[in-house]
């Protein structure tokens, strides 16, 4: 599929945090869309030499949620961004690299629209971006396979979705969302947002592969106020289950006090009470 060109703002803003020597390691090269199903869904299908190739999109005609859900994208509103990493290649631990690597997208998402806009959304586990009890941004990060290479994925396609713009959401979106516009009644420059978002993702990419994850995760604690002492619930097998947020371990996982102990819930979904 051919890329559109790359509008200029853009340009000109990842060209300026190039010199600056900012992006070192990601946005080698930007791919911008007028409009695609997913920028996932495109960056999964690039070639073997994509690290740190991002996916822009101005508009997603079936953006991708976690479990299933579709993420709005309506034009000229959001950013809708894709980046190709390799956190297996980790100088130690790769599967923890790899496991934290969502946590680490949400603290950088969270410090680049801190440094944009003053304002500091909190991350709820494992790494919505909530203003209040509304949701500002989402995260999606999937495994895909190298064509011709055999055995587990190696290289993650990390999406994230934020709501620049105020946009009017159709009713089920509007009950839990906002936007930086609404939030801040102005407008939020979108091309700024997007190279601060690469900025911050680069440097907490590094922080993985070089193994500096005790910076990750205390940065994760300190902007996610309810891993400790929240009502949560969530299905399992035999009915729900219903226990107090106490805490993440060393990979990222949520640890929950139950009346029959510490449950350890590494994925999935989890209700916010
Ligand atoms: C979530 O459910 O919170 C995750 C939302 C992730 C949305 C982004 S938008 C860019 C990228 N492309 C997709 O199809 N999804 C992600």
């Amino acid at each position: 599929m051919d890329s559109d060109p790359l509008p200029s703002d853009v340009s000109r803003a990842v060209s300026r945090a190039r010199d600056a020597g900012l992006l070192r390691c990601l946005a080698p090269r930007v791919l911008f869309f007028r409009s695609v199903d997913s920028t996932n869904g495109v960056a999964g299908t690039l070639d073997a030499d994509a690290e740190g190739v991002v996916v822009v999109a101005d508009t997603q005609t079936a953006g991708r949620g976690r479990r299933g859900h579709t993420w709005f994208s309506p034009p000229g509103s959001g950013l809708y961004v894709s980046v190709v990493l390799t956190p297996g290649r980790a100088r130690r631990d790769a599967d923890r690299a790899t496991a934290l690597l969502t946590l680490s997208a949400g603290v950088a998402l969270a410090e680049a629209i801190e440094l944009e806009t003053g304002m500091s959304p909190a991350i709820k586990w494992p790494n919505d971006l909530l203003i209040g009890t509304r949701k500002l941004a989402g995260i999606l990060a999937e495994g895909v396979s190298v064509a011709g290479s055999t055995g587990p994925p190696s290289r993650v396609v990390l999406g994230y979705g934020i709501n620049v713009g105020r946009m009017s959401y159709p009713p089920e979106v509007a009950r839990v969302a906002t936007s930086l516009g609404a939030e801040l009644g102005r407008d939020v420059d979108r091309a700024t947002l997007l190279v601060a978002t690469l900025v911050r993702l680069e440097n907490r990419y590094l922080d993985l592969l070089e193994g500096r994850f005790g910076a990750i995760l205390e940065d994760w604690r300190r902007r996610a106020p309810s891993h400790r002492g929240a009502c949560v619930r969530w299905e399992t097998p035999s009915g729900d289950e219903t226990g107090v947020t106490d805490g993440i371990d060393e990979s990222g996982a949520l640890l929950v006090r139950t009346r029959h102990g510490v449950e350890r819930i590494a994925s999935g979904a989890v209700r916010w009470d």
